[in-house]
């Protein structure tokens, strides 16, 4: 990864396009319903890059190639989203973006990351498994994350194959 910066009002679109594109491969392990799935709203983006929680990885000439969006969830730092584009993909971008994201909590004091992630989807609950993130069961699914799971489901995720997982912080 070059580097990666708060990211700027006027790429907000670009995220989305990341996004988007970044879900092809669930089309080729036929979730073609998650690869179709719309990207987060640009009001929704507009609030977070206001609140400086889209962090973007950019290339030599600046440009975004990646993004996680942050948001406060019972207290931790979680990632909502996590995008890398494919034309950069398996580079080590993810796990640097990662990195930055533990290194914003820290700065503010928060003790973990947390996402909801596919167990069985390759790139998604094994990947961050192999990022420091472990897998909550039971009661250590806080409110906000069952909550966030609930969503999903209604969503039509796939109840059974999503999971929460923390990583802790420093
Ligand atoms: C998950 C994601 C952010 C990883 O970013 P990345 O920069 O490519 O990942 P890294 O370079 O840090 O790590 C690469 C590792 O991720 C895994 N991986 C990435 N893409 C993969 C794919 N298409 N198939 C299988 N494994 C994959 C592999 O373990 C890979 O290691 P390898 O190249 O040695 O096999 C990226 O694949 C992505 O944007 N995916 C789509 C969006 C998504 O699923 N977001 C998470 C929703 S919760």
């Amino acid at each position: 990864m070059e580097r990666s910066r708060i990211a700027r009002a006027d790429e907000l679109t670009e995220v989305q396009r990341i996004e988007v594109d970044s879900g092809a491969p669930f089309r080729e392990i036929g979730m073609a319903d998650v690869a179709d799935m719309p990207p987060l709203p640009l009001d929704v983006l507009a609030d977070c890059q206001r609140a400086g929680r889209v962090l973007v990885a950019v290339d030599a000439g600046d440009r975004p190639v990646a993004f996680a969006v942050v948001d406060l969830v019972d207290g931790c730092a979680h990632v909502q989203q996590l995008s890398v584009d494919p034309a950069y993909a398996r580079r080590g971008i993810g796990r640097g973006l990662l990195d930055e994201v533990a290194g914003w909590a820290a700065v503010r004091g928060l003790p973990a990351l947390t996402l909801t992630t596919f167990r069985s989807v390759p790139w998604n609950g094994p990947y961050y498994a192999r990022c420091g993130f472990r897998e909550l069961t039971g009661g250590e699914v806080t409110p906000g994350l069952a909550e966030l799971l609930a969503v999903e489901a209604a969503m039509g995720l796939d109840p059974a194959d999503r999971i929460a997982m923390r990583r802790q912080v420093g």
